[in-house]
């Protein structure tokens, strides 16, 4: 049944004559069927947001229901494909269309014309229900996707296909009465189901030392990095993109200026994955809003990425979704709200802004999907607020929520101490979930050696006041040990350089070892002051020098080479002259 536009703002529509559809339907927009999804319904009238440019429909223009809800196509071809923020594949909407994105244009989220070879694991007979396994598909040289019965249908498999070549529309099996596809469908707005989910204990190892040993997030977890412009907020969810080990990366950009998006679309399918040796892309997603386009579809975008994220979860993946950044997605709902003249809260965000991030970040979570099957989603969502103030809600909003806060701090950046993460800002509440894993997994003495460490900079920090007052010299000498030591540890370890070579990945082992030598290195010099070597000797050790190499020591070489360093550092300061 269709209706009719009554009223018409930017990309807000009303249309009255709508009885019968549903909250979040998708409807057909004006003659050229622009997408739109009902966001609000009050009698015939429904409250429509449209997916694309408005410009040329009026009142009277017709509005059809499609009698489906928002909602993404799940099956083979989703990796490698760089989606819009309602899961039209750029490359396709491009070729149709040009540069400009027409609208109305109907393309398929997934190649219909591919043939995947499925190879079937489930037989006749079997008793299935939603999430489990009928085969596999080969998707990327590094991803084997798997075939799940859809959530909802369960009964005896009456058919499956035998090995061969298939395209998503074709049937691979029966389930009781229904047919089961290569692909699927589920509404973005509704979490995908599961069995239940854990509290996540599992550290999601990154490679970068002040995430990983300072403010760890574990896998099912969620992590903040907000940060004031050009502080390091995409070349750090690019660097967790790339490093961390998780098996899938859904990357959701919403691009502020154009250009910076065009950076990622160009970027991206270059980049290598260093793990595998193949493209990044082969184990990647990436949803992509530049800011010409409708803000509506931005606004959906942040769930098309979670959906696909959950359904590759459900295959029993740890998934990655990172979001560069949530601030331009929270605007996108500012402006919507605007137009549907809703009640403002603070800083002109609606009062619901709240509850969306929440909503969001709740879909994040290590789960045991079916019995004997569990994955992960890890969310990593960046924050831009307006001149760096985090007291502004987006930033303040998503605190409450999220887990782990890594601190872009301006002054870091400025004097390029990357990564800039401010590390006496910043926090973890996972670090006593996952400090059980380090030390089964690396050493019982990881959290204690942290610690340590942490102290230490605390330390440096209350003695930073006192130095301005009176210069360092005045300080007493096993302060000025302390000075030392939380500059190795400082400059050293948290400083993580992401473009050279070696340094831009350490392991969780050599994470701790050089931790371990450098705290070492504090506990020789306190030593040596107790057996009354003079400060200025200390100081002047060489091996102390060793100590801002290991970060560019290979994997290969590390282990021998920390024994030497750790040698002539033991050597030396065991040999220092003592005082008269
Ligand atoms: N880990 C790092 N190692 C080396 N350089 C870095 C690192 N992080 C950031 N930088 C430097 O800082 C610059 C800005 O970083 P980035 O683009 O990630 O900032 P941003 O916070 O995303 O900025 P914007 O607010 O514009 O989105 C980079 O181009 C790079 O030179
Ligand atoms: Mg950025």
């Amino acid at each position: 049944m269709a209706g009719r536009i009554v009223f018409i703002a930017g990309p807000v529509v009303k249309a009255e004559g709508m009885t019968g559809s549903r909250m979040y339907d998708v409807v057909a927009v004006g003659e050229q069927g622009l997408i739109g999804e009902i966001i609000g319904l009050e009698r015939d009238i429904a409250t429509i947001q449209v997916y694309e440019d408005t410009s040329g429909i009026g009142p009277g223009d017709v509005v059809e229901t499609t009698g489906e809800q928002l909602s993404v196509e799940l099956g083979p071809g989703l990796i490698g494909t760089i989606y819009d923020g309602i899961q039209r594949p750029l490359a396709d909407i491009k070729e149709l269309t040009g540069e400009y994105i027409d609208r109305g244009v109907n393309v398929s989220p997934l190649n219909r014309d591919h043939m995947w070879h499925f190879t079937p694991s489930a037989s006749v007979g079997d008793e299935v229900s939603g999430n489990a396994i009928l085969g596999k598909v080969q998707e990327s040289p590094v991803v084997e996707h798997r075939i799940m019965v859809p959530p909802g249908v369960s009964g005896r498999v009456g058919f499956i296909a035998s090995a061969g070549e298939y395209s998503i529309d074709d049937v691979v099996a029966r389930v009781g009465k229904t047919e089961i596809k290569l692909s699927q469908r589920w509404p973005v707005r509704r979490e995908r189901p599961y069995l239940k989910k854990f509290d996540p204990f599992l550290p999601l190892i990154t490679g970068q030392r002040v995430f990983d040993t300072f403010f760890p997030i574990a896998k099912g977890g969620t992590a903040a990095i907000p940060g004031g412009f050009g502080t390091g907020k995409t070349v750090s969810q690019h660097q967790l993109a790339k490093w961390s080990d998780a098996e899938i990366v859904v990357y959701v950009g919403c691009g502020e200026r154009g250009n910076e998006m065009t950076e990622v679309l160009d970027e991206f399918p270059e980049l290598e994955d260093p793990r595998t040796g193949e493209k990044l892309m082969a184990r990647t997603i990436l949803i992509a809003n530049t800011s010409n386009m409708p803000v509506a579809a931005r606004e959906a975008s942040i769930y098309t990425g979670i959906t696909i994220a959950e359904y590759f979860r459900d295959m029993g993946y740890n998934v990655a979704l990172m979001a560069d950044s949530t601030s331009r997605w929270a605007e996108a709902l500012r402006e919507i709200s605007g137009r549907l003249e809703e009640m403002p809260g603070e800083e002109g965000y609606p009062a619901y802004l709240a509850t969306r991030l929440a909503e969001f970040y709740e879909r994040a979570g290590q789960v045991e999907v079916v019995q004997g099957r569990s994955g992960s989603i890890s969310i990593i969502g960046a924050v831009s607020p307006p001149g760096g103030d985090f007291s502004e809600p987006v930033t303040q909003n998503t605190l409450r929520i999220a887990k782990v806060f890594w601190a872009l701090d301006a002054d870091l950046a400025d004097r390029r101490h990357f990564p800039s993460i401010n590390w006496l800002r910043s926090y973890s509440l996972y670090l006593q979930k996952v400090r059980g894993w380090w030390a089964d997994n690396v050493d019982p003495a990881w959290y204690s050696t942290r610690e340590k460490a942490m102290q230490l900079l605390q330390k440096e920090a209350e003695l930073k006041d006192i130095i301005q007052l009176v210069g360092p010299d005045a300080l007493p000498p096993s302060d000025q040990v302390v000075l030392e030591a939380a500059r190795v540890i400082r400059e050293d370890f948290l400083r993580q350089h992401a473009y050279d070579p070696v340094d831009t990945y350490c392991s969780d082992r050599k994470q701790f070892e050089m931790l371990r030598i450098m705290m070492k290195y504090h506990d020789l010099a306190m030593e040596a002051l107790d057996r009354n070597v003079e400060i200025t000797t200390i100081k002047a050790v060489k091996g102390r020098e060793d100590l801002a190499r290991m970060g560019r020591i290979p994997l290969d070489q590390y282990e021998a080479e920390f024994v030497k360093i750790e040698q002539r550092l033991e050597n030396e300061m065991a040999n220092l002259e003592v005082m008269e």
